[in-house]
């Protein structure tokens, strides 16, 4: 059955005048051609559990889940409480560190392999930007080495307006899944790389997620010894989320450095460096590190309060369970339609890409089959992967594959 466009009047009304004041009407990837122009909300204005409503009044499943840090579910009594309560009784942003700040260092430290030490930020970006002056603090080299989208800040971003070309002649990139992509540069700039850095999981924006090929992870962890360069995993999506001691403890190969974010607070804005007590030394001294808002207390008493609910309430191997049972009932449906489209990103970040055709159809296809989605009230990304929280229950999942399967045939 075809579906009805929505009433997005507000949300149309709000963005043509916001575009007046902000450059773009609002930022980045949160902006309308991200989606579907005019078939998507543009403002949401509240969220209770996976269900989110629009300003026009629409309501929708949440499968984007905030781009991730939404692990558990929107407005989560139990850790918001613990923040009013912090705001209310004891105040948060000092001139100095709270004590709450030790506690979050050593639940790191008991969590992650990587962790002997740990530095608190704000963004993932701030993290993955900590790592690579860390490690050519401690290397003493300036190439990086990369792979993944680490944010946007310079040395890393997509888009490269306004950055200088000296920034950028020291990163190089690799191939996900290619060792011998690595094994190339790194013997082509020999004793001249700090750090190799790179997502676990690999997911690139609009292409399907991949998973590491089995000694993908091992072979950088024994090239990166070899030759004295820094290993760097980018937790940011993968942290909190496919094990509480990231993808390094599921895939069972530990970084020199790694970085936290997202998953970690349930939507609280922090994130953290953590590695070697060799490396992290860099910033006793020699490197700087510091923020006005970096030892704000709310997040890091969200981020305990998260860590605490997902122990006891076993949310990773919930969201497992979860995630594979759609994954079987997506892939199922998709099976029908596997010459136009396929399903990745495992039971932790599904996804539904379209495959590139000769005449570029595959683009009308992804554009109607989201079209299909949203105007069936499921919130989900064209060119990035879904996500499945704690509060998506099993009813949820079942309608969002209905949708699904209902969008697709309608192509
Ligand atoms: C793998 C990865 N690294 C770094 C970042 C940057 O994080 P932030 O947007 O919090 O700066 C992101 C953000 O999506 C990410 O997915």
């Amino acid at each position: 059955m075809k579906a009805k466009k929505l009433n997005l009047k507000l949300s149309n009304a709000l963005f043509s005048k916001a575009k007046k004041d902000h450059p773009g009407g609002v930022l980045g990837i949160r902006r309308p051609y991200n989606f579907v122009e005019g078939e998507y909300p543009i403002y949401f204005v509240d969220g209770k559990g996976v269900k989110v409503k629009d300003v026009d009044g629409n309501e929708y499943i949440d499968m984007l889940c905030s781009y991730g840090p939404i692990i558990i579910g929107h407005r989560e009594n139990k850790i918001d409480n613990k923040v009013i309560n912090q705001i209310k009784k004891k105040g948060f942003c000092f001139s100095l560190t709270q004590p709450i700040h030790n506690l979050i260092s050593s639940e790191l430290k008991k969590l992650i392999p990587s962790c002997e030490m740990s530095v608190l930020v704000k963004t993932g970006s701030d993290a993955t930007t900590a790592a690579i002056r860390a490690a050519r603090c401690f290397t003493k080299k300036n190439k990086i080495l990369r792979c993944g989208y680490h944010g946007w800040h310079d040395w890393c971003v997509e888009v490269q307006g306004g950055i200088p070309k000296s920034t950028l002649q020291d990163i190089l990139e690799f191939k996900y899944n290619d060792i011998g992509s690595v094994e190339k540069i790194v013997k082509e700039n020999k004793n001249e790389i700090a750090a190799i850095i790179t997502t676990p999981i690999s997911h690139p924006l609009g292409k399907k997620v991949e998973m590491p090929k089995k000694s993908f992870l091992n072979d950088l962890r024994e090239i990166t010894k070899k030759h004295n360069i820094v290993l760097i995993f980018d937790e940011i999506r993968s942290g909190f989320r496919v094990n509480l001691g990231g993808a390094q403890k599921y895939f069972g190969v530990t970084p020199d450095l790694s970085t936290f974010g997202k998953a970690i607070a349930n939507g609280y804005e922090i994130a953290a460096l953590v590695g070697k007590t060799e490396i992290m030394k860099a910033y006793e001294k020699e490197a700087f590190i510091s923020a006005t808002y970096f030892e704000n207390s709310l997040p890091i008493i969200a981020a305990l309060e998260t860590i605490k609910f997902l122990k006891k309430n076993n949310v990773i191997k919930d969201i497992n369970k979860k995630g594979l049972y759609f994954q079987k009932k997506v892939e199922k449906i998709l099976s029908n339609y596997h010459e136009i489209c396929e399903f990745s990103g495992g039971p932790w970040m599904p996804y539904i890409t379209f495959k590139k055709d000769t005449e570029n159809k595959y683009k009308f296809k992804r554009k109607q089959f989201f079209t299909n989605l949203i105007r069936r009230g499921v919130f989900a990304q064209p060119f990035h992967h879904s996500y499945i929280a704690y509060r998506h229950s099993i009813k949820d999942l079942n309608f969002v594959a209905d949708a699904i399967e209902d969008s697709i045939k309608n192509l």
